[in-house]
């Protein structure tokens, strides 16, 4: 459809041309000696006009909303001025090649607008509504605007690991990976460290005829062993973040980057959280922070300015509906550059503030909260702000420290409508500092050696971020809650379908 209505005559070149279409009706309307059915194919948000003389085999039954047809038609004028206005060409059909029927009763999708929180209850069906395709349209756009900026500039793309043994962040929001295998009663106490599952055998078979070994093999507190970390020797976890292990690239190929799905455990019901969201991380060698700096706002605007070449009928379509400064803020952010200041800067800024009463009172040292960050971007700056030299204590320990020894050098970019973006940082690349640091937040050596590894040998200053993709996708399209511009949203209470 997008290839007949989105040409810039509206399809007017094309008519008299026959053509084959499949897609789901929208709205359909009888009478006595002519159907109409507004057919949606996906392609935007558009839909195409078909029209159905009462002759056609299957026409009494294409009219009720979410009917699947494959139809083969012309392409011909509509019949008035007034429907023109509208679109330039309809689909008078010849005939139908498939007809899905519907049982309208039970389908929950219905014509009246439901509320996107009541989609949510059908998130296999949601994305035959405008809204949740328009979205799966942007995102598709977004992720493909990505790879596209990071190509350009000569990144190279990495896929770095779900699962995993190392905490990126130290906050311990890991969630822990288990197997159904481990069943600890047939099992009891004697497992082999490996396992070699013969073709044609079934794991706990292999298991049965293993040689029967305890070495190497943890063991819970009540002496039973940790059926969770046998498998790969020790607990593994969902990944929270690629960053440490695409620096180990970025300290051999120079630029990289990753962007895959990452999970977190943090029990947040907020409409900027989620438990599974998607992240680009890129990561540069030589490079410090404000070269990091520079490759976000650079990435932001580029990705900005693709949503106003490639999609902006979904954009207008969105910003209809949603938030009608949505195009306008994706012109401006393209166009603007972005206010940088650092963190106490942030904080005496706050401080200032007199109209308004904060929840959370602005002091050096806090971790600014959404309140504040949305407060610099949409009321004292209008427009995105990075905030840069953040208090170590309350960033991880892999960001570099400042020589003030109380800040590092982490960068968050702040934008209108979402807050946090981005975070990223330089690299502490001094390994006695960064051995220094892992002590000072308690945190253990031995997971991390391999990490260090990277500054015993050739170390190199670098620097990278995280953008997290829902997060982009909510500040471009204005669409409130986070759970509504990820196909399969998982929060807490929800990780079905
Ligand atoms: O600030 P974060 O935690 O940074 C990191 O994970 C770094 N390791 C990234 C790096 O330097 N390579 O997360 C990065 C971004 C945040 O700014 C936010 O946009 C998003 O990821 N994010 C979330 N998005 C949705 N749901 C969550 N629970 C999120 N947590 C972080
Ligand atoms: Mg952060």
């Amino acid at each position: 459809v997008k290839t007949i209505l989105g040409r810039e005559d509206g399809g007017v070149g094309l008519l008299g041309q026959t053509i084959i279409v499949g897609g789901w009706v929208k709205t359909g309307r009888s009478s006595a000696n002519v159907s109409f059915v507004e057919l949606n194919d996906g392609s935007c948000p558009a839909n195409l006009q078909v029209v159905v003389e009462p002759h056609i085999e299957g026409a009494s039954h294409v009219t009720l909303t979410g009917t699947s047809i494959l139809v083969e038609g012309f392409l011909k004028e509509p019949p008035t001025e007034e429907l023109k206005l509208k679109q330039k060409v309809e689909l008078s059909v010849v005939k139908f090649i498939h007809i899905g029927t519907v049982d309208s009763k039970n389908y929950p999708i219905s014509k009246t607008r439901l509320k996107l929180e009541t989609l949510r209850e059908y998130l296999h069906l949601r994305p035959r509504t405008n809204t949740i395709s328009a979205i799966a349209r942007v995102r598709n756009a977004l992720a493909f605007a990505s790879h596209t900026f990071f190509n350009q500039n000569k990144f190279l793309y990495v896929h770095t690991p779900i699962l995993t043994t190392s905490d990126c962040e130290g906050a311990g929001e890991m969630f822990q990976v288990t197997t159904l295998l481990n069943d600890a009663e047939k099992r009891k106490q004697e497992i082999p460290p490996t396992l070699m599952v013969m073709p044609g055998e079934s794991q706990p078979e292999a298991l049965a005829k293993a040689p029967k070994l305890i070495a190497g093999i943890p063991h819970r507190e009540d002496g039973k062993i940790d059926y969770t970390a046998d498998f790969f020797a020790r607990q593994a976890f969902l990944t929270v973040s690629g960053q440490l292990q695409v620096e180990g690239y970025a300290c051999a190929l120079g630029s990289v980057y990753t962007f895959g799905p990452t999970f977190r455990a943090e029990n947040s019901h907020t409409t900027r959280h989620l438990a599974e969201f998607w992240m680009i991380e890129p990561e540069i060698a030589f490079a410090d922070l404000k070269d990091d700096m520079n490759c976000a706002e650079d990435y932001i605007k580029f990705l900005c300015q693709w949503l106003l070449d490639h999609c902006l009928d979904d954009m207008e379509f969105l910003a209809k509906m949603y938030d009608k400064t949505a195009v306008e803020r994706l012109r401006m952010v393209a166009s603007t550059p972005f206010v940088r200041i650092t963190y106490t800067e942030a904080v005496e800024t706050l401080q200032k503030v007199k109209k308004k009463k904060f929840e959370k009172k602005v002091e050096w040292g806090i971790d600014l909260a959404s309140e504040h960050e949305r407060y610099l971007t949409e009321e004292i700056y209008k427009k995105p702000v990075i905030v840069y030299n953040y208090p170590k204590d309350i960033k991880a320990f892999y960001m570099r420290l400042n020589d003030d020894g109380k800040t590092v050098a982490a960068m968050d970019v702040l934008v209108p409508k979402v807050g946090e973006l981005v975070g990223g940082s330089q690299r502490e690349e001094r390994l006695d500092v960064l051995i220094q640091r892992l002590e000072e937040m308690k945190l253990p050596k031995e997971p991390y050696e391999w990490y260090l590894d990277l500054r015993r040998f050739g170390t190199v200053k670098h620097a990278g971020f995280g953008l997290g993709f829902e997060r982009m996708i909510l500040f471009a399209t204005g669409i409130e809650n986070i759970r509504d511009v990820i196909p399969f949203p998982r929060y807490p209470g929800r990780a079905d379908l």
